[in-house]
């Protein structure tokens, strides 16, 4: 579905090496998280796939067509959600998906309109200029114009920036729908969880390279081995009290709390040289990594 290979990109005339030889194939109906710090080159993976930055080695291939043979056919199967955006901000909402509409030569789409702002919740403000939007609005606006050609992949590059927390999870229950509909999503995100819950697969870059791409299940599973241990008490701790447990990296937190990481065969062990210490606890929680640990690790690595 989208193919991409051995694509470098190098800002400033040879002087910001911005992607490093990254190759990486989509398939269809995969939901795939791009994670990775600011500057690591989502964005500019994502520019160079929508036609607005040109790669300096590689090549992109999107539904079967080159991206620099046919970038007009790569354009009908691809809908971009970018993360910065100089935008017509006279027209008022419905007039700009008229307009996007128009691009692609389509007429008398009223229908996908009114679904999508529907959708998005937008219905209420398709007579509103755009520069008259809040944030928020503008990011789903951005979503509406992404989809208004019915794309087979849609790419958002961090959708949720700035998005309240209700609205947040409006747009994941539509990207859900959008997904089981059949539509093939890579998301840009910082908010891991967001990833976790909603991709099946994780692709990392880190400086421009591409450091992890896994299936979430095996990513996760890989680090499942271990578990984290909290373990609450009722007086304050010192760090001095639990040098005995160095070997589970122990960490206090909120004044009475202990934090442990401990492979699970393990766990037993644990819990009896907690025992022996004889200081009473209050409460005690074993979670599995969650996705925001692991991708911490490997980027440390
Ligand atoms: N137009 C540009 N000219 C020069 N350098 C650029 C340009 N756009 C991006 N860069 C550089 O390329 C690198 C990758 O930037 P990019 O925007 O792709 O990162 P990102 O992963 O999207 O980060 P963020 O999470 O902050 O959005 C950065 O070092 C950035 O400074
Ligand atoms: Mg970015």
């Amino acid at each position: 579905m989208l193919r991409v290979k051995n694509v470098s990109m190098t800002y400033q005339k040879g002087k910001k090496e911005a992607l490093k030889d990254v190759s990486l194939t989509i398939n269809e109906g995969e939901f795939t998280a791009l994670l990775g710090q600011n500057g690591a080159g989502k964005s500019t993976l994502i520019n160079i796939l929508a036609g607005n930055v040109k790669k300096t080695a590689g090549t992109v291939e999107i539904g079967g067509f080159d991206l620099d043979r046919n970038e007009l056919e790569t354009k009908k199967i691809i809908g971009i959600v970018p993360q910065d955006t100089g935008y017509d901000f006279v027209f008022t909402i419905d007039e700009a998906l008229k307009k996007q509409s128009g691009y692609f030569g389509i007429q008398n789409n009223r229908d996908t309109i009114d679904e999508l702002l529907e959708a998005l919740y937008l219905t209420e403000k398709r007579s509103a200029r755009l520069r008259d939007l809040s944030g928020g609005m503008r990011r789903r606006f951005l979503i509406a114009k992404a989809l208004v050609h019915r794309p087979k992949i849609l790419i958002l590059d961090e959708p949720t920036a700035g998005v309240d927390i209700e609205m947040r999870h409006t747009l994941y229950e539509f990207l859900v729908k959008l997904h089981e509909s059949g539509t093939t999503i890579v998301l840009t995100t910082h908010y891991l969880e967001e990833a976790e819950k909603l991709c099946n697969r994780i692709v990392i870059i880190d400086g421009g390279k591409l450091i992890a791409d896994e299936p979430k299940t095996d990513l996760m599973e890989t680090f499942s081995q271990e578990a984290i241990i909290e373990v609450h008490f009722e007086q304050s701790l010192t760090r001095s009290d639990f040098e005995f447990l160095g070997a589970y990296d122990p960490e206090i937190t909120e004044d009475n709390r202990l934090l442990l990481r401990a492979p699970k065969k393990e766990l037993s062990k644990v819990f009896k040289m907690l025992s022996e210490k004889e200081m009473a606890f209050t409460n005690l929680v074993v979670e599995k990594p969650k996705l925001e640990e692991i991708y911490l690790r490997l980027i440390k690595q």
